[in-house]
């Protein structure tokens, strides 16, 4: 495995191969995510890998400027179509991004592709690397929106409540009050959700 510093670059390098506009803006929330996962990680003591976490945090996005068809491909190829086709397209990115990183980068190892994997929808299944990433990803300093400010003042004292806005927040905009949407906030909430 390549350092946090060389995982940097050749985030910036696919990002200018790709050509789409908004590559700076994507890539100065990715060095922040990067800087929001160390603060957490520093603030709750939290006992994980950290070289592995920022590098996380660094590639979270890695994906986000792929081809439909090359995620279509994807899907095909490791037999996750049928699922992949009924979700929408933004999770896409997220949900396939490890295969992008295996193929391009030869990063494979499971923890960081599952952060990877999870950073958008969330999952029971994620670990502590997951959720340092995926709160990072929605209080990092350069989002400047109204509604993430509650959930960054709660990350200052309380790592799971924090979480637990993210995914109240999710499921608002999807609309998604399904049973394993409500599992998952109240997985994190300490005032549970009733079904
Ligand atoms: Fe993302
Ligand atoms: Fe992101």
């Amino acid at each position: 495995m390549k350092t946090l510093e060389e995982y940097k670059t050749l985030l910036w390098h696919k990002y200018l191969q790709s050509g789409n506009r908004e590559i700076l803006h994507r890539y100065l929330h990715s060095l922040a995510v990067v800087k929001k996962s160390e603060e957490l990680i520093d603030r709750f003591s939290l006992p994980v890998d950290r070289e592995k976490t920022l590098i996380a945090a660094a590639l979270h996005d890695y994906a986000k400027f792929e081809k439909e068809e090359r995620f279509l491909g994807l899907a095909r190829k490791h037999g996750v179509y049928d699922e992949i086709i009924k979700i929408s397209p933004k999770t896409w990115h997220a949900l396939l991004g490890p295969f992008v990183l295996a193929e391009e980068l030869g990063v494979d190892d499971p923890v960081i592709a599952g952060a990877v994997r999870w950073h958008t929808t969330g999952s029971l299944e994620m670990d502590l690397t997951a959720e340092i990433v995926f709160l990072a990803d929605f209080i990092d300093d350069t989002r400047l929106e109204d509604y993430v400010k509650e959930a960054r003042e709660a990350a200052r004292h309380d790592f799971r409540k924090a979480i637990a806005l993210k995914i109240k927040k999710k499921m608002k905009d999807l609309n998604d009050y399904s049973r394993e949407q409500i599992d998952l906030y109240n997985k994190y909430a300490e005032v549970k959700w009733n079904y």
